[in-house]
């Protein structure tokens, strides 16, 4: 007598001659079985009733994506426009989505028999890159395909061919304080008399948007300059205490807070690329409740922090000590021009100091890691460009103590990294507001995969570590599905 399983997971019993006879039975069911299951599918597929744009799931409803998805983008620089691009090059065929889970990711389900790993966006209903719609806000005049030249992140010949699409999308004008991001200025900026007033304009904005693209849906996605550090002060504790700060002009109210405001008060949902507090705030958190409308953040995690919290975890897993990192970068864009600033510098420095404490837990280990000098550094250099050079120094100690040293030199593209993790959280958040079981919780921990500093409700820390940062987010996806969730215990295979 032995047990085999099917490919849907079901455990027969069955008397075999041999082990050897049960096993090449559960192989020949198995093929079988998932042949029978491909052409299901393909016929599913060809009469348009496949699991492409299920309704309901086991675990509450889920919205088919309909009609056009509306990106606006605070801030139409390197980042903005590689993804704008980037997403045109790969409609016309140009190009492939590259670094990108939605488009090129897969999901595996069931257990490793079963052969199921359907890609990530054939899984769940997102929109699709055609029915994506962009607008901007900037400082400066230039339309995308100028900011695009400017930024000089992709080559001449392939902006020339996206050039009647970039030049359309014009800037609108920016909510903009000199104060948070002291080395840029520009002509692009509204203006009005009190900070209400300003909110009330992009929500004009946001307004006219909806009705001239005709999106059925919309996603705000800052992707603006660094502003200076602040911390969370009693204006933004509430939203109530918020209303009333900015119609006060309250000094502590920083632009981005005002673009998340607004587009929360419309109800769309918000992604802050930049370490800014923005809507890591109590009052955002309320507003994203109330209005159904989730947020996530803060600061995209691309080239060093996506380094650093691979490495850190391999240290942990092993039990090797960690004596020091030090982190330096090299670039020359605008956006190490604004990091040059002392006040942007220390919003970007939070952001990526915390990651090694929270993987490390120096608290749990504290022979290991409880002396740790770690140090970032961002040098602006403009011969570089946006062509980063990331370079790591790390000291561990292994058996009795014994030293070791490590050297990463990460010769990265910034906004190439930063591009495709745009891209996925807009079609993630966009999913997020379709599900009944996500858009009422305000934050969207499960995209923590995607950020220097997760966001996380008051009291529980972040999980930097990538893989399981990974596992959270496919596990949503297999929840909000009604699959099983994968824990990787896998004792099922030799009982
Ligand atoms: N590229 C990466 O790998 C990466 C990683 C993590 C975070 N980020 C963050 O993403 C953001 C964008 O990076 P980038 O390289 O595109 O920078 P960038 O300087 O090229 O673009 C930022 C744009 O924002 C505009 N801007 C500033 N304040 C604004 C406001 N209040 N309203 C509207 N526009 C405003 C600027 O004029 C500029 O055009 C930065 O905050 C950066 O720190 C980038």
């Amino acid at each position: 007598m032995a047990d085999w399983w099917d490919a849907d997971g079901h455990r027969h019993r069955k008397q075999f001659s041999s082990s050897q006879a049960a096993r090449e039975h559960e192989h020949r069911e198995t093929a079988l079985a998932h042949a029978e299951r491909a052409s299901r599918e393909l016929k599913m597929a060809k009469t348009g009733g496949g699991s492409r744009h299920p309704k309901e799931t086991n675990n509450g409803t889920m919205e088919a994506a309909k009609g056009k998805l509306g990106v606006m983008i605070p801030g139409m620089g390197a980042v903005a426009t590689t993804f704008v691009a980037g997403v045109e090059a790969i409609r016309k065929g140009l190009a492939k989505p590259i670094g990108s889970l939605t488009q090129m990711g897969t999901v595996r389900l069931g257990k490793r028999t079963e052969g199921r790993s359907p890609k990530v966006k054939e899984f769940v209903p997102l929109a699709g890159l055609d029915d994506l719609v962009f607008t901007g806000w900037d400082i400066f005049e230039d339309n995308m395909y100028d900011a695009a030249s400017n930024a000089g992140v992709l080559d001449h010949r392939l902006l020339e061919q996206l050039k009647p699409f970039l030049s359309s999308i014009t800037p609108r004008a920016a909510v903009f304080d000199h104060n948070y991001v002291k080395k840029i200025d520009g002509p692009n900026v509204k203006k009005g008399k009190t900070k209400m007033d300003l909110a009330e304009q992009l929500r004009a904005d946001i307004r006219d948007f909806r009705k001239t693209s005709g999106a059925s849906r919309l996603i705000t996605m800052w992707c603006g300059s660094t502003e200076s550090y602040i911390e969370p002060t009693a204006a933004h504790q509430s939203v109530k205490a918020f209303e009333k700060a900015l119609a006060e002009n309250d000094e502590m109210i920083a632009p981005s807070m005002i673009y998340a405001y607004a587009s929360l008060m419309e109800g769309v949902p918000f992604a802050n690329g930049a370490p800014n507090l923005t809507v890591d705030l109590p009052v955002m958190l309320e507003l994203s409740r109330k209005n159904e409308a989730p947020i996530c953040g803060k600061d995209f995690k691309t080239g060093q922090t996506l380094m650093k919290t691979v490495l850190a975890p391999a240290f942990k897993a092993r039990l090797l000590g960690l004596s020091g990192w030090y982190s330096t970068n090299i670039l020359g864009n605008r956006d190490g021009e604004v990091l040059d600033d002392p006040g942007s510098f220390k919003t970007k420095e939070e952001s990526k100091l915390g990651v090694l404490e929270h993987i490390l837990q120096p608290g749990l280990y504290p022979e290991l890691y409880g002396n740790i000098f770690h140090k970032v550094r961002i040098n602006y250099y403009p011969p570089r460009g946006d062509n980063k050079e990331g370079w790591d120094n790390i000291d561990i100690f292994g058996w009795l103590g014994y030293p070791m040293q490590i050297k990463v030199d990460f010769l990265c593209r910034d906004s190439i990294l930063a591009a495709p993790i745009v891209l996925d959280l807009v079609l993630f958040l966009d999913l997020a507001q379709r599900c009944s079981q996500l858009k009422g919780l305000g934050i969207q921990e499960w995209l923590s995969f995607y950020f220097k500093s997760p966001m996380t409700v008051p009291g529980l820390y972040p999980e930097h570590d990538l893989f399981i940062q990974l596992m959270k987010l496919k596990n949503t996806l297999r929840h909000l599905k009604g699959e099983e969730l994968i824990t990787h215990l896998g004792l099922e295979y030799y009982d």
